[in-house]
């Protein structure tokens, strides 16, 4: 028996959301299967085993979603086990990856463009009117929070014109996916506005398809079934909120780090293609998704303890991606780390290399449809930053820090400046 003691009261501080990994680094170490009796949750934080129970159908369940996300959104693949999500998944899947995302990098990059443009005007106003000028932006709002919503807008063929709109219902919905009743009902209103606004057009990209997402969505059938126009609209939510948060923290993230380490910054300057490995190191040390959950639909024995039918387990991948088992000073962000697997994801958990891959796009069967699509917006986007930005730096008093993924974090707020020539 161990004589550590671990308080589950901390999963309520804002310290925690500050911070999870000291205190996941103790149940990692002191209780790798743990019981937190006040939240009705059991954790599993070591990477073999989060990777093990991403795997497992036989004993656990995505149908705990029933009770959270599809209140929100509606129905969607996520909830879904066995064969019922294959044929949901493969629906959809194939339009987010290998040839077919082609056609959706020149998006990413006018979208890019479009951002920067905006926030580089006033500098480059100044620098006209032969003021010294000096660039100034907020990453988060500027950027990083609107990029992946704009590319998902135009990919489900949506007006630009109201992407405001959009920006503020997909923080509501995620806020309801997780937060208090009342996040939760302005998560389902906002949901509702969604949907009564993409409503009429479904039935008219369902008479006269285009080559738009939803229309690929109205028409697509697998073993002769098709979606059903409430599930079109259900998929479109969640793309906004899969697709979008998550894009947003990596992108924010990746920035936060560049700035805290300025000597591997300064290797990434030199050689831009780096962003990939600083995206795939984002992923591994702060990942925008830090846990999945799943129902245990039977007796899982680990480390001495069953979870018995019914509860509902907590994969750690914030835990599972820190575990010293597996990297070498875990907590150090490190672009070179030869410990981790930089490919491209394609699947997850031990490459034939020996090295591992991070978790952050979860594994098994509902491995992120989005992966690819994420990583171009990522390094895409961070190419172009650095572009525009030159040697960007945070600004004198300004706030810079990692967004931890949870619904008490505080604001995002990525402050920098840049020198125009
Ligand atoms: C860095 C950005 C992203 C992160 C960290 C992320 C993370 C994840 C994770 C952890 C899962 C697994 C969920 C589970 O096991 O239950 C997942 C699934 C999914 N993601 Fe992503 N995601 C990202 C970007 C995207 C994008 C850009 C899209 C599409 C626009 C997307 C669409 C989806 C969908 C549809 C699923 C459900 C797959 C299924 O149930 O089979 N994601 N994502």
């Amino acid at each position: 028996m161990t004589s550590v003691n671990f308080d589950p009261k901390v999963f309520d501080t804002p310290e925690f959301w500050r911070n999870p990994y000291p205190h996941l680094k103790v149940l990692r170490d002191h209780f790798p299967v743990y019981h937190d009796e006040l939240h009705g949750l059991w954790y599993i934080t070591r990477y073999d085993d989060v990777v093990e129970a991403f795997r497992d159908n036989q004993h656990y369940s995505s149908k705990n979603l029933e009770r959270s996300m599809a209140l929100v959104f509606g129905t969607t693949m996520m909830q879904f086990d066995g064969e019922e999500h294959t044929k949901r998944r493969n629906i959809v899947a194939p339009e987010f990856s290998g040839r077919r995302l082609e056609p959706i990098l020149p998006i990413i990059e006018k979208n890019t463009q479009e951002l920067i443009n905006r926030f580089s005007a006033t500098a480059a106003e100044d620098l006209a009117q032969d003021f010294q000028a000096k660039g100034e932006v907020e990453l988060i709002d500027a950027f990083s929070s609107r990029l992946p919503v704009k590319v998902i807008i135009d990919m489900l063929g949506l007006p630009q014109e109201d992407h405001d709109l959009f920006h503020e219902w997909y923080p509501a919905m995620m806020a309801g996916l997780s937060g208090t009743p009342e996040e939760r009902e302005q998560g389902i209103e906002s949901n509702r506005q969604f949907h009564a606004y993409i409503d009429k057009l479904v039935d008219e990209r369902s008479k006269r398809p285009g080559e738009d997402l939803i229309s690929k969505l109205c028409i697509a059938e697998v073993d002769g079934a098709r979606m059903s126009k409430e599930d079109i609209k259900a998929f479109a939510s969640l793309l906004l909120v899969a697709g979008g948060e998550t894009t947003d923290k990596a992108i924010g993230n990746m920035w936060v780090h560049m700035m805290e380490n300025p000597e591997q910054f300064e290797e990434v300057k030199r050689d831009p293609d780096l962003f990939d490995r600083v995206f795939t190191e984002t992923m591994r040390i702060t990942p925008p998704a830090g846990s999945q959950q799943r129902d245990v639909i039977k007796p899982v024995d680990m480390y001495d303890q069953t979870i018995p039918v019914g509860a509902e387990a907590h994969f750690s991948i914030f835990a599972a991606n820190h575990d010293e088992r597996v990297f070498d000073h875990p907590d150090e962000f490190d672009i070179f780390r030869n410990d981790l697997y930089f490919g491209r994801e394609l699947r997850s958990g031990y490459f034939d290399s020996g090295q591992a891959s991070h978790l952050g796009f979860g594994l098994g069967k509902h491995f992120c449809v989005g992966y690819q699509l994420a990583r171009s917006e990522a390094v895409i986007g961070s190419k172009a930053l650095l572009k525009a930005m030159g040697s960007p730096r945070v600004k004198a008093g300004g706030k810079a820090h990692i967004q931890v993924a949870g619904p008490r974090n505080e604001p995002p707020k990525l402050e920098l400046e840049f020198d125009v020539v």
